[in-house]
């Protein structure tokens, strides 16, 4: 079966995809989300560790994952901004965790997440302007995260269109243009991850960070988009100060659909442009994971009206999460102790152009003979680890249940 999930907010487009799709040998069935009660995926990890396969938000996304456990092929159909999915399209596959389970395995050479059922195929039909080499990447990837293949990038009509080379071009303008060293005073930080601050590892990574600022003679000021109260704030912030630094979590590929949800809130237009660096981290230890979600940082601040200052780049900041355990902490404190230096050296230069800060990624992938022990340690060891924390978790059941009937 293949499931076409349309999240466009308004008018009927079942004739176009349906034409899209004429040559699908599937039976296809589309949903429309515009009316449903579909919130975004705030990373609190329950479907893995707490109720295995059961996201712990109640609302109309349930319907969507029962169907999607059926099907074998997935589309999504998303309107654009920033050239890739708009916040609507990539919520729908941030919530698509429970699909997945907690157990870490090595497939075609990465880390990935166990496939909770089978595999499934992936494709994107897009409205608007479309980055689509950005989309096209970003949808191998997915795919092969859920042990599938892209089914391809397609424009929804004729006016939805690829952003043209220039465009694209003056979208990544700034990425190569290193902004020239620049002593500053003062820097503003907003936390992008939907995890509330306490469990927040960006906000774990920013306290570290924030001490390498202070010991290099910079402020810093603190805001965290998890409380939405806040946002008014965090855009009056954005708008008046001239640092800017985001720090977030790589969620499926990209940028967590919290995060693209405020962007897409911001005036595109400034008095004085502003310098916005990142700070991207994700679960998994290989750099090479994280460079899609650099390379859409890359083209951001240029749209927003801004110059880009470089993005600080690692992996394996998922057990950060677990630093209530002594031994976790204990082994987890050298991942945050490395980002003091990085402070200091943001502090120093303005940006994160400075040759540590390349070098501060890490092996973008595993080497092959590491692979072979890493899968052992992680059948034997860490995925034992993993069922331990479910238990203390409260979890009564086994991490790859499957919930729902296939
Ligand atoms: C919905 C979701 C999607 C994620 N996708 C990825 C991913 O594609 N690659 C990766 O390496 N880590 C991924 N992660 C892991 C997070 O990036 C990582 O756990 C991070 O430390 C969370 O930071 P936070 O606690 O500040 O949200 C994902 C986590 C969630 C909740």
């Amino acid at each position: 079966m293949t499931l076409v999930i349309n999240t466009l907010e308004s008018g009927d487009y079942t004739e176009q995809i349906n034409k899209l799709l004429e040559n699908n040998d599937f039976d296809i069935e589309i949903i429309n989300t515009a009316n449903m009660k579909i919130a975004h995926c705030m990373g609190c990890n329950q479907c893995w560790l707490k109720t295995p396969g059961i996201c712990a938000i109640k609302d109309d996304y349930e319907t969507i994952i029962k169907k999607l456990v059926k099907a074998d092929n997935l589309w999504i159909v998303s309107d654009t901004h920033f050239g890739f999915l708009d916040y609507r399209g990539k919520r729908v596959l941030d919530r698509i965790m429970p699909m997945l389970n907690m157990y870490i395995i090595f497939r075609d050479g990465w880390m990935r997440h166990q496939l909770r059922y089978h595999s499934l195929n992936v494709g994107v039909i897009y409205k608007g302007k479309g980055d689509q080499q950005l989309l096209e990447d970003w949808c191998n990837r997915t795919a092969a995260n859920l042990g599938g293949r892209s089914l391809g990038v397609l424009a929804l009509e004729e006016s939805s269109s690829q952003a043209t080379t220039a465009e694209v071009a003056a979208m990544g303008i700034s990425a190569n243009t290193a902004s020239t060293p620049e002593k500053i005073k003062n820097v503003i930080i907003i936390n992008g991850s939907p995890r509330a601050k306490t469990f927040s590892n960006t906000n774990k990574i920013i306290q570290s960070f924030a001490l390498g600022l202070e010991e290099a003679g910079v402020t810093h000021k603190l805001y965290s988009l998890s409380s939405r109260s806040e946002w008014d704030e965090i855009r009056e912030a954005f708008m008046t100060n001239d640092h800017i630094i985001i720090a977030l979590p790589l969620y499926v590929e990209c940028v967590p659909s919290f995060l693209l949800e405020f962007l897409a809130t911001l005036p595109t237009e400034r008095v004085r442009p502003a310098n916005i660096s990142f700070i991207l981290h994700g679960g998994f230890d290989e750099g090479h994971q994280l460079r899609l979600g650099e390379k859409f940082l890359q083209s951001l601040p240029a749209q927003l009206g801004c110059t880009y200052g470089g993005t600080l780049v690692k992996g394996g900041s998922f057990m950060l999460r677990m630093r209530e355990n002594e031994y976790i902490k204990r082994m987890t404190d050298k991942v945050l102790d490395a980002y003091i230096p990085m402070g200091k050296l943001f502090a120093k230069n303005g940006n994160f152009m400075f040759p540590e800060a390349k070098s501060f990624t890490g092996p973008e992938q595993i080497p092959w003979a590491a692979r072979q022990i890493m899968a052992i340690a992680l059948k034997r060891i860490v995925n034992r680890k993993f069922d331990n924390f479910a238990k203390e978790w409260g979890c009564t059941r086994p991490l790859d249940d499957k919930v729902y009937s296939e």
